[in-house]
């Protein structure tokens, strides 16, 4: 019997509990399960792409049945390469289905092999997503137990990069995550 591969493709900037608990639930259903990153620096993700790939692999990296890889161009194209029948994507409400069920027969009508499969986190990462953790955290507020501790990390040094403004981390100061003017980085460009 040929090997099942599911790619689980997304932006990942940064990747979520919400994504991780999608990736549990997908493991144990296919033989490969390739967490797919876009290759998308035209729409200024935080994370370089090979920053999410790396910070992925990290969080992956006792996950024998799962690996991590960038891609660009069309979704179909990238699982042909793989050999890959079905995609997985998560759905967290039903503010998600209408984009997914477009993007699903979009896939389907350009490559008719390709099913998608829809997956829903835990009720508690129901509302979690890249763009909220990254405004939360910037604006001061704890993204404790949404993200894992070494993307809490990665987000400090991400803004800092971006704004020229240090991030205070959650131990150094009441206010994780708040940017704050004049701590090593006015003037900066
Ligand atoms: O995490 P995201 O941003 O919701 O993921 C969107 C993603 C990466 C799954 C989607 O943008 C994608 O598949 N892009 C690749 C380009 C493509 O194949 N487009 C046509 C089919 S929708």
């Amino acid at each position: 019997m040929s090997r099942t591969i599911a790619v689980y493709p997304g932006s990942f900037d940064p990747i979520h509990n919400g994504h991780l608990d999608i990736i549990e639930r997908c493991v144990p259903t296919f033989d490969e399960v390739v967490v797919a990153v876009l290759y998308n620096e035209q729409k200024r993700p935080l994370f370089p792409a090979e920053e999410r790939v790396e910070m992925i692999r990290e969080l992956l990296a006792d996950k024998t049945r799962c690996r991590v890889e960038s891609f660009s161009g069309l979704l179909v194209d990238f699982m042909d390469h793989l050999g890959a029948r079905t995609v997985v994507r998560g759905l967290r409400a039903v503010s998600d289905f209408e984009t997914e069920f477009q993007m699903a027969l979009m896939n389907r009508r350009l490559n008719p092999r390709v099913e998608t499969m829809f997956m829903m986190p835990r009720e508690d990462y129901s509302y979690l997503s890249s763009r909220l953790v990254k405004e939360v955290y910037a604006l001061g507020g704890g993204v404790d137990g949404l993200v894992p501790p070494s993307v809490i990390e990665r987000l400090g040094r991400a803004m800092e990069r971006r704004s020229g403004l240090r991030v205070a981390s959650p131990a150094g100061g009441p206010e994780p995550g708040r940017v704050e003017p004049g701590a090593g980085g006015e003037g900066e460009a």
